[in-house]
């Protein structure tokens, strides 16, 4: 019996239960139709993707009391077709020694029938520390299910000790895979000089852990590295991690903190040169990815960022809730750079396809749409969508742009892009997906229009046009 599991699962469920009827007499304009969000309150990183008996299972970090944060947990969504998502419940509580402070981030494995989860236990000592050197700690643990309902006894694998002595208390997020027949992790970090970087483990059993080398660039980038997450696109390793403190630019790391991906050459480091975003919108960080039995290699992210509250916000907290996954996308790699195309099962969501003039503008009646345009052969161009959301081109620079209270206090992200050949904007009720030359580059932003309807319109963009309701 484990009181603390049981005061913190009646809580939730009232949390969820009020926030159902709540929701129900409401007009909730903002609530997504095909992406994630939290049943209750608050929702951040998407953790353990995986595919598992036939299912997709999303966990994700979930602060069900208060739509502004608090003491983290796993929620769980599956689904048979990336699309459709059923919530499942909380799997994770904070209800051990190890992560009384909160269940953070981490990964699934799945092998001989059996889906196993690694984490982040995180725990706050009471006192006068600064939670950076001293007075946090972070343990990984472990916990398995042989039916993605019942999980096992939480496990401790590893704590403060097993960790290089010039790290700071700040290590966490665990990404497990496989390669040939050992295991592999990576634990993302701050070192003590203020640097970022990505630890990695390997072990014969899952249980027994042994530090393998540290991966980070020649001079500091950034002083923190978060959810690293290590694979394979077409043999070449690729090291995803989401860095904070790298330096604002008025192109490139327009956001807080950054989010992207270096390509990794065996036993060299990286260089924050060769560093690319995965995202030039105001909403994407701590990404993951997965193998899906289709031989897919597919990320999904937070659509959002912290602490950026200051700078911008959701509107969605005076309805409860607030933050989004976004689309699934499978990543391609073509040509030197990975590609981020939403999961064709997407396509499965269009309903009619709505005639488009292009000298008019077009009204939808309905907030979700897939706007594709291909063989685009202006040089300049804008979209607009409601009054106040522009996207325009210009000058090689791709430009999103709110104005008035659309963005919620969002202003403008920019990208350098060569040519733009063609665009595909994935519309769910507040949140705006463009994916630029079928996802080289790609803008994610939530955006809080007031009304069902609405009204976008294409000034000097010639190509071949469809629009689909969704
Ligand atoms: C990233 C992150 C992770 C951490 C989790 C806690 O958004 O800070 O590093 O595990 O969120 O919710």
């Amino acid at each position: 019996m484990n009181v603390m599991r049981d005061v913190l699962a009646s809580q939730a469920a009232l949390a969820e239960k009020k926030a159902r009827e709540e929701g129900k007499g409401r007009e909730e304009c903002w609530k997504t139709r095909f992406h994630i969000m939290p049943p209750a309150g608050w929702l951040n990183d998407p953790n353990g993707l995986c595919q598992y008996q036939g299912k997709y299972y999303f966990f994700f970090q979930y602060a069900p009391f208060s739509p502004y944060g608090g003491l983290k947990f796993w929620g769980l969504y599956t689904s048979e077709d990336l699309t459709d998502w059923s919530y499942q419940g909380i799997v994770l509580y904070p209800d051990s020694p190890w992560d009384c402070h909160g269940v953070y981030s981490g990964s699934a494995f799945t092998e001989d029938g059996e889906l196993e989860l690694f984490y982040t236990g995180n725990v706050k000592l009471e006192g006068d520390y600064d939670y950076i050197d001293k007075g946090r700690e972070a343990y990984v643990l472990f916990t398995k299910s042989r039916d993605g309902e019942n999980y096992s006894p939480k496990e401790c694998l590893m704590g403060m000790e097993d960790y290089p002595r010039d790290y700071t208390c700040h290590i966490r997020d665990p990404k497990v895979w496989k390669e040939g027949d050992r295991y592999y992790m990576v634990l993302g970090g701050r070192k003590k000089n203020s640097q970022g970087a990505v630890l990695v483990y390997s072990s014969w059993d899952k249980k027994k852990w042994k530090y393998e080398k540290e991966i980070t660039t020649s001079t500091p980038f950034g002083y923190m590295w978060e959810c690293p997450d290590l694979f394979r696109l077409q043999g070449q390793q690729i090291l995803s991690v989401s860095p904070q403190g790298v330096p604002r630019q008025e192109e490139a790391f327009q956001n807080l903190y950054a989010s992207g991906y270096f390509f990794v050459e065996e036993d060299t480091g990286v260089e924050a040169e060769t560093f690319r975003e995965w995202d030039m919108g105001f909403d994407f960080y701590a990404p993951q990815t997965f193998r899906d039995d289709k031989g897919r290699r597919i990320l999904a992210a937070w659509a959002s960022v912290p602490d950026t509250e200051k700078e911008y916000g959701n509107p969605t907290t005076e309805q409860g809730w607030q933050h989004v996954l976004t689309t699934p996308r499978e990543l391609r790699l073509e040509q030197g750079k990975i590609y981020q195309y939403p999961v064709s099962e997407i396509d499965s969501l269009r309903t009619e396809e709505i005639p488009v003039s292009q000298r008019e503008d077009i009204w939808l009646e309905q907030p979700c749409f897939d706007l594709e345009i291909e063989e685009i052969d202006s040089e300049e161009w804008e979209i607009a969508i409601e009054e106040d959301c522009r996207f325009s081109y210009k000058n090689h620079r791709a430009v999103l742009e709110f104005t008035g209270t659309l963005g919620a206090g969002r202003k403008a992200r920019r990208a350098r892009i060569d040519q733009v050949k063609s665009l595909r904007i994935l519309a769910d009720t507040s949140l705006l997906e463009i994916y630029v030359n079928h996802g080289e580059t790609v803008f994610t932003s939530r955006y809080y229009p007031n009304r069902k309807e609405r009204q976008i319109s294409l000034k000097n963009l010639s190509g071949k046009v469809r629009l689909f309701g969704l």
